[in-house]
């Protein structure tokens, strides 16, 4: 008996996404800005303001990232519905990424995580996400 509802707990955690989990449409858009805030205003995260100078700017990004990680946190597709892919390595082949920029983007998420309130646990998953594609786009040394 005790097994099975442990199996249907975990059935149900599996199933719904980690959009739903952090609060949906509001919570990613609040974890957007305050990711965006803390690069505009953190002198440890001028690496990543420059960066972001040289392409569209942040209020670009901004708008793109709430899109983009809608649908990678398995919400609405709002990214791939309007640019028909969401290849992140296609997003930043124009980009200069160090290891260094690499850690401080993740350093920025995971303060901007902590700003909105994210449970631990949530926070552990997205954590992990964003470090297997932050990895995935370091290009340069
Ligand atoms: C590894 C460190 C990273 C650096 C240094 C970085 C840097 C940048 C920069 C400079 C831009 C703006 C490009 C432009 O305006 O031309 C950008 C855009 C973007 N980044 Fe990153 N990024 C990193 C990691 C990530 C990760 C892990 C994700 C997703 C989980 C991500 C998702 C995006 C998205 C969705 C955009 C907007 C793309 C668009 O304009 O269509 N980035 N990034």
């Amino acid at each position: 008996m005790i097994s099975d509802m442990r199996a249907d707990a975990t059935s149900k955690r599996t199933l719904s996404s980690l959009y739903d989990r952090i609060g949906g449409e509001g919570a990613t858009r609040a974890l957007v800005e305050a990711f965006y805030d803390i690069v505009e205003t953190e002198p440890r995260a001028e690496i990543l303001n420059i960066l972001h100078l040289r392409g569209h700017g942040v209020a670009h990004s901004r708008i793109e990232q709430f899109r983009f990680l809608s649908g990678f946190l398995g919400g609405p597709r709002l990214y791939v519905e309007r640019y028909g892919h969401s290849d992140v390595r296609k997003m930043h082949e124009h980009v200069e990424i160090s290891a260094e920029a690499r850690d401080t983007w993740l350093e920025c998420m995971n303060m901007a995580i902590d700003k909105v309130g994210i449970s631990s646990d949530a926070k552990s998953e997205l954590m992990r996400h964003f470090t297997r594609v932050a990895n995935m786009l370091v290009n340069h040394d």
